[in-house]
């Protein structure tokens, strides 16, 4: 049986899939993606090291487990052989004691991280429908919002996907 990946396909967007150039594929990350240039396209993000396999596959288990709590997700480009991961994005939701949109039901907030989509790929609408896929999950968990840290640079590209500055990011370094 085909590798599902981390989450069921309830949660990838029809709507995503249908906008996405021609062979270009919305799915779940897979345990087997470490060949399939998923570490290749987060490198377009930040400095990702030498990841042995194995290392790689105790992660991934490691999220597997979090049921319904953890989302990554890839675009495939199955135009070449073999297929290539070009665009990712992860979602967290974070289950809260806060209850907002239904009075049966506490709510959750979305994190978003991990944006990435390969250069020569860039420019394609990817990125935006990485987003729109990660609202979507986020929407089907219950999230009553979503967040996210970026850079100055990238503020128009979100301002483009629909969010707005709220806050400012702290960090401790450890
Ligand atoms: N600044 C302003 N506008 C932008 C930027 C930017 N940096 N990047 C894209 N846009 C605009 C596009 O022009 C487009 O506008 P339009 O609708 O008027 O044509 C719109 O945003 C959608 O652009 P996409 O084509 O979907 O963008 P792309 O597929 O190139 O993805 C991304 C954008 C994810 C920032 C990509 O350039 C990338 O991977 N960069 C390197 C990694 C990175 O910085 N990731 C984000 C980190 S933050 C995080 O992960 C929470």
């Amino acid at each position: 049986m085909a590798d599902q990946g981390l989450f069921s396909a309830e949660y990838l967007s029809p709507e995503v899939q249908a906008a996405l150039p021609e062979g270009y594929k919305l799915r779940a990350l897979r345990r087997n993606d470490f060949d399939a240039g998923f570490l290749d396209c987060l490198r377009v993000l930040t400095t990702v090291g030498d990841i042995p396999k194995e290392k790689w596959e105790e992660r991934y288990d490691w999220i597997a487990r979090q049921d319904g709590t953890y989302f990554v997700l890839v675009i495939e480009d199955t135009n070449t052989s073999p297929p290539r991961i070009v665009g990712t994005g992860a979602l967290l939701a974070e289950r809260k004691f806060i209850a907002r949109a239904s009075i049966h039901n506490l709510g959750s907030v979305g994190h978003i991280e991990d944006i990435a989509v390969a250069k020569d790929q860039q420019g394609k609408k990817l990125g935006l429908r990485i987003i729109q896929a990660l609202d979507y999950i986020a929407e089907k968990t219950g999230c009553y919002k979503t967040i996210l840290d970026c850079s100055e640079h990238n503020e128009g590209f979100y301002v483009k996907c629909g969010f707005r500055r709220a806050g400012l990011e702290m960090a401790h370094y450890y």
